[in-house]
């Protein structure tokens, strides 16, 4: 019995008699639980014994009312289930079962509002019971790695409530399903590692302006999929592992992400030109790209940084870094404003944009024609078509391009086709001459109030940023509608 209790006992016979009763039985609630527990494990931990009272166990601590406030098997070759109230020791701080051989379901422990740490990382749990996370409004530690025979199990919204959460390591753990987006609800969150899962789905919008520093979700079965446009707001980073995913679109400027060392984005769908904000990253220590899609000059890192970028597969334009051929620059900053589409970069190989690059014909080494018909594109037409001044036909029609078509393309000397019809078009027609064949149906907003522009206000941050990208005429980015005129 405590010290505060026997304080009361000499204010007020009633609540003495009933903080007697509540404090013992307590006590021996959690003495039973232990003993429950004692009963579980196999073989029986040392110092571990029925007939002594579980505060004085080896490894097992309790405060002054004798509750059970740490519990530590770490790395006892233990096995067994553990008993279903294990989560009645309600003043547990912390409880360490890291590798042993635990198997069968965990009990659940929701509402410890006093749990700060837990681990039950390599062991052989079955399952995860629902409700598991609620209220662990303490949590601080949270290692569930190295459990492989979880039944599949996606992260739950309910985890919000561990607000001061600082680790949460998952690797190998069956989790499943699209990372929520709750993110924002960890401000504290400086360690997420997810590795050999089986997580789908895009990176979570709440991953910006995190404090997250190291993320892994390397490895993952069917693959994370979307951009990776959310790092460059997560400043705090300094090691990303995202190999062996899905992920596509081009590498986000990264550099407000002073302290990043290590970066692992090889084996996914990444397109586009490798930003040089990359090669100057201070801290950048490790790098890897290759089996990738991407495009451009190949990278060349300062000697301070292990790169695996030369072998494995990419769409650079020379094995050699330095600037890719004219026509070839052009084409990646037309390409930018797509979004660095998938189906370009895939097929847009080498040096000379042409020898076989799909949706393109030349003359005499002169590109004369894009056909772009029909191929699903989200974004802006770029400016810097009007560069490709042989350009005789262009047929950019049925996609989704959105913004307006670019004065740029009135100058072009030798332009005699150009087909922007079935898009979604707005903003004043170019004053073309009277030669062009020019077919702009299917653009409902097209040309409908020339003069009267006014520019949309983007709701979210994210997208101000864009907005700024397109000013500097660096074009759109896969998925996402550019700024577009409203009459
Ligand atoms: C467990 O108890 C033993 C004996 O008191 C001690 O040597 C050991 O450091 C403890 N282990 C942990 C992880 O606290
Ligand atoms: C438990 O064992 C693992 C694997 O051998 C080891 O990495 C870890 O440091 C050990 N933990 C403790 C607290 O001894
Ligand atoms: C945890 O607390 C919530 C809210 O008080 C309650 O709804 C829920 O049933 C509790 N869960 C358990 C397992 O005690
Ligand atoms: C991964 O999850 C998907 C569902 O998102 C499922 O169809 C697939 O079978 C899973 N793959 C493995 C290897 O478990
Ligand atoms: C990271 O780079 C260091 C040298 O800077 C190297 O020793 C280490 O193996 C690299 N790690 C990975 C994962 O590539
Ligand atoms: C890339 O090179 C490294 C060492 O230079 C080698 O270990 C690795 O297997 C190579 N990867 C591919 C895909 O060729
Ligand atoms: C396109 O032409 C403009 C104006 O001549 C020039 O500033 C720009 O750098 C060119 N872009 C490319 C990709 O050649
Ligand atoms: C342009 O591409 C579309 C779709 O592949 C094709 O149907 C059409 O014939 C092409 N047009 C020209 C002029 O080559
Ligand atoms: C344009 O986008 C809409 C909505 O995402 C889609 O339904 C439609 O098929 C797309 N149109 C073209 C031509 O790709
Ligand atoms: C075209 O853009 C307008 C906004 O300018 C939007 O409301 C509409 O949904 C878009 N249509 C398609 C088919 O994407
Ligand atoms: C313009 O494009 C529409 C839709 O692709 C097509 O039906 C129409 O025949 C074209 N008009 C001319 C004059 O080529
Ligand atoms: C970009 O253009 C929009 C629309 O004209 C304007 O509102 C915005 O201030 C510009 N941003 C910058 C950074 O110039």
């Amino acid at each position: 019995m405590g010290y505060s209790s026997t304080l009361l006992c000499l204010s007020t016979f009633i609540i003495c008699l009933s903080l007697l009763a509540l404090s013992s039985l307590t006590t021996a609630d959690d003495a039973a639980v232990m003993s429950k527990l004692l009963a579980a494990l196999s073989p029986t931990p040392s110092g571990w014994s029925t007939s002594t009272d579980p505060c004085k166990w080896e490894n097992v601590t309790c405060d002054g009312n004798n509750r059970v406030t740490s519990i530590d098997l770490v790395n006892k070759s233990l096995s067994g289930t553990l008993p279903s109230n294990l989560g009645s020791l309600t003043q547990l701080k912390s409880l360490s079962l890291q590798g042993n051989s635990f198997s069968g379901p965990l009990p659940s422990l929701a509402n410890l509002s006093s749990l700060q740490q837990l681990y039950l990382d390599n062991n052989k749990f079955s399952s995860i019971p629902d409700g598991f996370f609620q209220g662990l409004t303490s949590l601080h530690t949270l290692f569930l790695s190295e459990n492989t025979n979880l039944a599949p199990w996606i992260i739950p919204t309910e985890l919000t409530q561990a607000t001061s959460l600082v680790r949460l390591y998952a690797s190998n753990a069956n989790v499943v399903g699209f990372l929520p987006d709750i993110f924002d609800s960890f401000p504290s969150l400086e360690n997420l590692l997810l590795s050999f899962n089986n997580i789908t789905g895009p990176l979570p919008k709440s991953f910006g302006g995190s404090g997250i520093k190291i993320l892994w979700l390397d490895y993952q079965k069917n693959g994370l999929s979307g951009t990776i446009d959310v790092l460059s707001s997560m400043t705090q980073l300094k090691q990303v592992w995202l190999h062996e995913n899905q992920f596509t679109g081009p590498i986000p400027d990264l550099s407000k992400c002073t302290s990043l060392f290590d970066l692992q984005l090889r084996d996914n769908q990444f397109t586009g030109i490798v930003p040089d904000s990359l090669m100057s990253l201070p801290s950048l220590k490790n790098v890897s790209l290759a089996n990738n899609k991407l495009q451009g000059p190949l990278p060349a890192f300062p000697s301070t940084v292990t790169t695996v970028t030369n072998n494995g597969t990419n769409s650079y334009c020379k094995t050699t870094p330095g600037p890719c051929d004219s026509q070839v620059t052009i084409l990646l900053e037309v390409a930018e404003a797509l979004g660095y589409p998938i189906k370009l970069a895939s097929s847009w190989q080498g040096n000379d944009a042409c020898v076989s690059w799909s949706f393109i014909a030349c003359d005499s080494q002169k590109i004369t024609s894009v056909n772009f018909s029909k191929l699903g594109f989200v974004g802006t037409i770029s400016p810097a078509i009007a560069n490709l001044t042989s350009l005789r036909t262009l047929y950019l029609n049925d996609n989704n391009l959105t913004s307006s078509i670019p004065d740029s393309l009135a100058t072009m000397p030798d332009l005699q086709l150009l087909d922007v019809s079935n898009n979604n078009l707005t903003g004043a027609i170019p004053k073309f001459k009277s030669t062009l064949k020019f077919n702009a149906t299917g653009n409902p907003l097209l040309g409908k109030t020339p003069g009267m522009i006014a520019a949309v206000t983007f709701r979210e941050s994210e997208e101000g940023k864009r907005q700024d990208e397109r000013n500097n005429s660096k074009g759109g980015q896969l998925g996402k509608p550019g700024p577009f005129y409203l009459g």
